[in-house]
């Protein structure tokens, strides 16, 4: 349960993240956020974690993008600390969740299981939920479109990038980001809600690529070649 304190600070996040990202491109927008915050409470009611940490983590996750601020990977930490002592949180929320935004920005994951709290491991499996599923499928496209990318080429085939370098410069098809990244993340949850519902949404995406490769007419495809 929260203390209307809590309640109160929650709020004020909200309005903060709100206008923050008020001219957010659409995969990181606050619709974005919100959608992290469900998944979030419903992996919640089945561990036990403190809530008012996973909110504020969910809520601050993505307040600013490296890739917006010179590539740098801590302006996201830095912001949510100036943001959590203006809001006057205990010293010790402030740090966990300073440490969950720090280190879910990376774009790769450069700590082991046992060096994230429970706190960590729900906001990092919600994020990681809505990147598959329709909803993940559409994030992806939406991401090809603003990079410029074609949807599919059939005659490239998916790569795994061996380095967070490799990856990044990669300017292959969105299809192909599915075998690069989206089909991989059920494999990475950690708690077992996150398992069970990623497990469908995987499942929704294998249906949607064999749609998309019957109507290519090469219903092998990337095993074609
Ligand atoms: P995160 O939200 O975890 O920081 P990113 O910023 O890498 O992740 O990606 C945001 C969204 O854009 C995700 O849904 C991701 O799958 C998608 N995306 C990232 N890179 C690509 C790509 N090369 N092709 C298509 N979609 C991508
Ligand atoms: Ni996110």
């Amino acid at each position: 349960m929260l203390t209307s304190q809590q309640t109160h600070q929650l709020e004020l996040t909200t309005n903060y993240v709100k206008e923050a990202l008020a001219t957010a491109e659409a995969g990181h927008d606050w619709q974005h956020i919100q959608r992290v915050i469900t998944n979030a409470k419903a992996i919640l009611a089945h561990e036990d974690a403190d809530a008012f940490v996973v909110q504020l983590a969910c809520l601050l996750h993505d307040i600013a993008d490296a890739k917006f601020f010179d590539g740098d990977e801590n302006i996201g930490a830095e912001k949510t600390s100036a943001f959590l002592s203006q809001l006057s949180v205990d010293e010790e929320v402030k740090d966990e969740v300073v440490f969950i935004v720090k280190y879910m920005s990376f774009k790769s994951d450069v700590l082991s299981v046992n060096e994230k709290s429970v706190a960590f491991q729900i906001v990092q499996d919600a994020d990681r939920l809505d990147a598959i599923g329709a909803i993940g499928i559409a994030r992806a496209f939406h991401y090809g479109g603003f990079k410029n990318r074609a949807l599919f080429d059939p005659s490239i085939l998916p790569k795994i990038h061996q380095s967070k370098t490799e990856y990044k410069k990669s300017t292959a098809p969105t299809i192909n980001h599915f075998y690069e990244k989206l089909l991989l993340l059920k494999d990475q949850m950690h708690t077992e809600t996150a398992k069970d519902m990623a497990a469908q949404r995987h499942a929704f995406m294998l249906q949607y690529l064999y749609q998309f490769y019957m109507e290519y007419d090469l219903p092998n495809w990337p095993n074609s070649f």
